[in-house]
């Protein structure tokens, strides 16, 4: 008989065939750890978002970028259906009915200065910032696999509008958020788009490259953020989603009852929002269900501190701790030295 604990200790046993950077064992020409989803996916933190949960967002003021299309519009539609107050930008006009009810600013997130008139006007509009969703995004360029060369037969250097979009816009998007909503003493909190390519194996090098940076940042500025300021960080991870980016004969492969509709992101982006308990998490969505990635007992986090305690107990955490101490000092110290 196969009882539930021996279920359990089996699922997680093939979670080093996932994890490792071994070459995965093979199904016909399919890659073993593509049949193991069941296997890994009941292990993570699955929450429910419910519309109640969405409540907190009312007259809260937010900016969204990329709002024009996909999950950025449906972010939008949302934010108005629950009362919150918008000013967003894109590089494309939004569509109606949004285009004559929302403020509108047409921002390239790759501009500093354009960013810094985006935030100035949302400001000079509302007098406050609470939240700001840091979603532009444009899909893969580049594979670091071409051939491509100059006049002189010399290999071009890679494509980088990619990480530049969705990383560096990002940072940008993110830096302005972190001045602006600190500035108000009830704070508020940053969302940023990150991915399942955040956090899988993804061909797509630029893109999956950039949303593994978006992973960095939310883990770094978890650490620095709030409760030091009144700042919170989160990010999403949405699997397959309906939007400009992804392409039908993509859909079809991927199969259209996989493919979710950029409603369930949008709702993850404001129950982060709206939940002043949120903070260091990256929900990811598939068809309409949501887990935590990073939190919990088989969040990401615990998982690879089980993982590298095997080896090391406790080390990684330690030298955490140790660095945090002396970051803690030395503020200090600054402070003393001001006074
Ligand atoms: N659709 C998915 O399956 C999926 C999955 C995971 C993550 N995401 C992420 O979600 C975010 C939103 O993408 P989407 O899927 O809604 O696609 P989308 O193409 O429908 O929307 C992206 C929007 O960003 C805008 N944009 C692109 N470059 C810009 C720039 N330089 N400056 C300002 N705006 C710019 C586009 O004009 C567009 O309106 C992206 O960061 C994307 O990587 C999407």
């Amino acid at each position: 008989m196969v009882n539930s604990q021996s279920r359990k200790e089996r699922r997680r046993a093939e979670l080093p065939i996932l994890s490792s950077c071994g070459v995965p064992t093979k199904v016909g020409n399919i890659p073993r750890f593509l049949h193991s989803k069941k296997a890994w996916l009941p292990l993570l933190s699955c929450i429910t978002i419910s519309d109640s949960d969405l409540e907190g967002i009312k007259d809260q003021v937010v900016i969204v970028t990329g709002a024009s299309s996909g999950i950025g519009l449906a972010t939008v539609k949302r934010l108005i259906q629950h009362g919150a107050k918008v000013f967003v930008s894109d590089l494309q006009e939004l569509p109606e009915p949004e285009r004559s009810q929302i403020p509108f600013l047409e921002t390239d997130v790759t501009s500093w200065s354009g960013q810094v008139a985006l935030f100035k006007a949302a400001k000079d509009k509302y007098g406050v910032i609470h939240h700001v969703f840091a979603n532009a995004g444009i899909s893969s360029g580049t594979a670091l696999l071409g051939k491509d060369v100059d006049d002189n037969g010399n290999l071009l250097p890679p494509d980088l509008k990619v990480i530049n979009v969705n990383l560096i816009g990002l940072m940008y998007t993110v830096k302005l958020g972190i001045h602006y909503i600190k500035q108000n003493p009830k704070g508020g909190s940053i969302v940023m788009a990150a991915s399942a390519s955040s956090f899988t194996r993804f061909a797509p090098s630029d893109y999956t490259t950039s949303k593994h940076g978006v992973y960095g940042l939310l883990r770094s500025l978890y650490c620095t953020l709030y409760p030091n300021m009144p700042v919170r960080i989160n990010a999403i991870a949405p699997s397959w989603t309906d939007t400009g980016i992804i392409s039908a004969d993509l859909i079809e492969a991927v199969g259209k009852e996989n493919v979710q509709s950029p409603d369930v992101p949008a709702r993850s982006v404001i129950a982060l929002m709206a939940d002043k308990n949120r903070h260091g998490q990256m929900i990811y969505s598939q068809n309409g269900k949501f887990w935590d990635i990073e939190n919990g007992e088989n969040g990401l986090v615990a998982h690879t501190d089980r993982m590298i305690a095997e080896r090391e107990p406790g080390w990684e955490q330690e030298s955490v701790i140790r660095l945090t101490k002396l970051r803690v000092e030395r503020a200090a110290v600054a402070e003393m030295g001001k006074s």
